[in-house]
């Protein structure tokens, strides 16, 4: 099977030669290639280049005259299997109740685990196929799924298996986290250090046996799990060839970015806490700095540093948290309007951190995240737009019409 596009207005985001990431003043650089073609056999990217250039026939050809074609959004930070929803704690919030309240009346992470444990696995599997189909028609080729719902051994081997079936079945790209330390549940709560031993001595090396996962996850913040519950989890991940991407510093300078940094995170992700401490400490590491400004707008909290982090030299990369408690979306164009809106950056900045660096934050940058030869035919090809700036503008538009995974047309 072949692809051959042609006419591309602007083909956004090619590179010649691999980079694993971009960071600080480069970000500001998205290298594109005007009337452009992009030749796609089987599963990957063959060749492109300006349309005087072409001499490819293919099975299928697709004409983008006055159309932008990216590389897919890689979103490589999402909680996208769960059970049901949660607009009635969004109600109460509107109405004024604080977190704490929620979740004194059942709310928050452990009213999704209680939903997840009622649900059953082919269920979650059902509820979860609709947000895959959601996200893959917005431009999502990639997305690491974590679990954390289930904060029992039986819950949270139900919602790996769920995640493992998406990956085998889903025609986008999965990656798996291991989230057994997302809450405390409510029969620990005076002895939290004991569940923190569950989840190393009893989940854990069952998510190992059967390759569940991936990465391992830890929410390291304030009123969750400690530096130092944190670091004994990262450190029993490891034995089990595991690294880290973490929850930090969504809620305080908990110490999390540089726990992160100190076990070799490939991303630390929130971040609204950022001081020059935590810069300094990145600056001098291969962990992606992640922000997650959907969640940041959801829940009315201050916004994280991201220009100063940029300026500063540092990488960034911009993911969604699709969760239902924090941010019910995965719609990753939102997400890049609110990298422009709220974090002001700029249009190139934001379309390098939800490709290229997101990439990276997922162990794909490889493979995914910019348009490559050799690189997955992951791509999609945009409405007739006037340039990709007009992306983030169009805040909330779906300017997406076909969608290419693994070199075949999805949408
Ligand atoms: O990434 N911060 C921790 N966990 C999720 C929210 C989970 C929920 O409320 O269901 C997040 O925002
Ligand atoms: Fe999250």
């Amino acid at each position: 099977m072949s692809i051959l596009i042609t006419n591309i207005k602007k083909l956004v985001q090619v590179e010649e030669e691999h980079r694993p990431w971009v960071a600080g003043e480069s970000m500001a650089h998205l290298p594109s290639i005007e009337n452009a073609f992009l030749f796609m056999e089987g599963e990957t990217i063959v060749d492109f280049g300006p349309m005087e250039r072409c001499t490819y026939e293919a099975e299928t050809i697709i004409d983008a005259s006055g159309k932008l074609v990216f590389p897919s959004y890689c979103d490589s930070h999402t909680h996208l299997v769960y059970a049901g929803s949660r607009e009635i704690e969004y109600i109460d919030k509107i109405k004024g109740l604080s977190y704490e309240e929620i979740a004194k009346r059942g709310g928050g992470i452990l009213n999704s685990a209680k939903l997840l444990h009622e649900t059953s696995e082919d269920e979650l599997y059902q509820q979860s196929m609709k947000r895959i189909d959601e996200i893959v028609r917005m431009g999502t080729g990639a997305v690491e799924i974590k679990s954390g719902y289930g904060l029992t051994v039986e819950d949270e081997l139900k919602m790996l298996r769920v995640i493992k079936r998406i990956k085998e079945t889903a025609p986008l790209t999965v990656v798996a986290t291991f989230l057994g330390a997302h809450a405390v549940p409510a029969e620990y709560k005076t002895r939290q250090s004991e569940f923190v031993d569950v989840v190393i001595h009893e989940m854990l090396p069952l998510v190992a046996a059967e390759e569940l996962a991936d990465y391992i996850d830890v929410f390291c913040d304030k009123g969750f799990f400690t530096v130092e519950e944190t670091e004994r989890i990262l450190l029993a991940g490891m034995k089990h060839g595991l690294r880290a991407k973490i929850h930090a510093n969504e809620l305080d300078y908990s110490g999390g970015i540089q726990a992160g940094v100190k076990y070799q995170a490939l991303s630390v992700d929130h971040l609204e806490f950022t001081g020059d401490a935590e810069i300094e400490a990145l600056l001098n590491s291969d962990t992606m700095p992640t922000l997650l400004p959907g969640a940041a707008f959801f829940l009315g909290m201050i916004d994280p540093p991201a220009r100063k982090m940029i300026d500063s030299g540092l990488p960034l990369a911009l993911a969604s948290d699709f969760n239902p408690g924090s941010a019910p979306s995965g719609n990753m164009s939102l997400i890049c309007s609110f990298g422009c809106i709220k974090l002001r950056l700029l249009p190139e900045e934001v379309f390098n951190a939800v490709t290229k660096n997101t990439a990276y934050a997922m162990g794909l940058s490889e493979t995914h995240g910019s348009i490559a030869k050799g690189k997955i035919a992951n791509v999609f090809i945009t409405k007739e737009i006037p340039g990709y700036e007009f992306i983030p503008y169009s805040f909330g538009s779906n300017l997406i019409e076909n969608v290419i995974l693994k070199g075949k047309v999805i949408a």
